[in-house]
């Protein structure tokens, strides 16, 4: 693992992920943000890889507003899906390792139990346009990457862009109360714990889809709650149903990932949710 591309490396996930692979002692780390490198552009991603020569490619670009993916499904299928093609073939090309990162929204929701790596994900037509565009994406890769490692996670938050805690911080501050949804379970997921475990996972060359996310499992008001607390706020969270705050894209109820596989990789999983949204809160 001495040289790796990664792209989408202005992100909330690329950043941590750039960061920590940067202090690593003989990796020469290529951060390309969407500036630099639009995955969509598959003689610029060519070049780049012919002249990088990477090892390893970890792919962090995507599109990424869920709702904004309703009315721009065209570019959410050219970035998350043919985007992500195009570095799984540039890859490829130069015989470099790939990492992709993908999304709990592949699964409708329907579960009664964590989504494994094994289970398939839901028909395409079950799924918001988000999910869909990465649902291609996650096929591309396989079919244009002998051995990529796809990564799976949920309900990233970070310091390095716009996410639900930041949101929840400043809405406190100005509302007396917040009215946040109580019927959506998954998990949320500290950015730097996540570019933490892709770093241990690159270091294994593990390949396949792989699930990663913290520990524990929340509703987004239960989340919220958590926020408000640690902040050492008293603004009022009220719990609300999905329909009394309609929003574009449908997501699934339930959509909590089975870490196990990573377990037996890493041989260890993240902390759980409540310890990392506490650093997260302590650090804002
Ligand atoms: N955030 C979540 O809750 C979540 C949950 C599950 C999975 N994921 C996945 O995790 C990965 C990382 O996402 P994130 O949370 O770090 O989101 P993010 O903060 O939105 O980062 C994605 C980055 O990709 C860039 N990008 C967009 N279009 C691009 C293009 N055509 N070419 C190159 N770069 C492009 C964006 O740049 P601009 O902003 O300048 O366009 C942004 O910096 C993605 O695969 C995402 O699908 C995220």
């Amino acid at each position: 693992m001495q040289r790796v591309l990664i792209t989408g490396a202005r992100g909330l996930l690329g950043t941590p992920t750039t960061q920590m692979l940067a202090a690593l002692e003989g990796v020469n780390v290529l951060a390309a943000g969407h500036g630099e490198l639009d995955i969509t552009n598959r003689q610029a991603v060519q070049s780049c890889l012919k002249e990088f020569r990477p090892d390893l490619v970890i792919n962090c670009a995507a599109f990424t507003k869920v709702d904004a993916c309703e009315s721009e499904s065209d570019r959410a299928e050219q970035v998350n899906g043919h985007g992500a093609g195009i570095v799984a073939e540039a890859a490829a090309a130069v015989n470099a390792r790939l990492i992709h990162i993908s999304t709990d929204y592949v699964f409708d929701g329907a579960s009664m139990r964590p989504y494994r790596a094994e289970d398939p994900p839901a028909p395409a037509e079950l799924l918001c346009a988000y999910g869909r565009s990465k649902l291609l994406g996650e096929r591309l890769v396989q079919a244009k990457h002998a051995s990529p490692l796809i990564v799976r996670t949920a309900w990233v938050y970070g310091e390095d862009g716009p996410c639900f805690p930041r949101t929840i911080l400043r809405l406190a501050a100005e509302r007396p109360e917040l009215r946040v949804v109580n019927d959506q379970t998954g998990s949320p997921t500290y950015a730097a714990d996540l570019a933490g475990a892709l770093v241990a996972l690159a270091q294994t060359g593990a390949t396949g889809i792989v699930h990663v996310t913290n520990g524990g499992q929340c509703t987004w008001y239960e989340f919220a709650c958590e926020i408000v607390r640690l902040a050492g706020m008293t603004t009022k969270v009220v719990p609300i149903a999905t329909e009394e705050y309609p929003l574009p894209a449908r997501r699934p109820k339930y959509s909590v990932l089975d870490n196990q596989k990573y377990v037996e990789i890493a041989g260890a999983p993240l902390r759980s949710w409540r310890e990392a949204i506490a650093e997260f809160v302590r650090s804002a």
